[in-house]
């Protein structure tokens, strides 16, 4: 819908990748204004990634890692946790909500936690309205179509 909140989620291959598959397959229903993005792990996300993400338009930028004590790379996911609250230190320095940005937890059997959280997630950002960084909804798409592409290259190292 024209003015449901574009919401990019970083999703980590294990856990939330497979509960999102999993979502699909038990057909739950959520909102479908997620762009998801997939990791191998979110200790790979650098801040810039989650800024980036906020400049070409995203209303709202989740961070889905396993669960503490689960990272298959160890300690991947408080990387992750801390990068994410440097992110929503810097979004609080420019003037956007923290709220925004937020990261989760869950096992790859929680197909039921990812659709709880895209929908809270969702909520919670068309509660703030528009990212006042977003452009027309055809070129946000875009630009964050492209930002998907190209995180996904210089993370994973694979094309789409
Ligand atoms: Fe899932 Fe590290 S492997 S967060």
């Amino acid at each position: 819908m024209q003015d449901e909140p574009l919401i990019v989620a970083f999703c980590c291959h294990y856990c939330a990748y497979a509960a999102a598959d999993l979502a699909g397959v038990l057909r739950l229903s959520y909102p479908n204004n997620v762009r998801v993005l997939r990791l191998p792990c979110t200790g790979k996300i650098e801040v810039n990634y989650l800024l980036a993400a906020f400049e070409r338009g995203a209303d709202g930028v989740m961070v889905a890692g396993c669960l503490e004590g689960g990272c298959h790379f160890q300690e991947g996911n408080l990387r992750a946790r801390r990068r994410v609250e440097r992110a929503q230190q810097m979004l609080r320095e420019i003037g956007l909500e923290p709220e925004r940005l937020e990261m989760f937890n869950l096992s790859s059997a929680d197909g039921p936690r990812f659709a709880e959280i895209v929908t809270i997630m969702s909520e919670q950002v068309a509660k703030l309205g528009p990212s006042p960084l977003r452009g027309g909804r055809e070129h946000t798409e875009r630009a964050i179509d492209e930002l998907t592409e190209e995180a996904e290259l210089a993370i994973t190292g694979e094309e789409r």
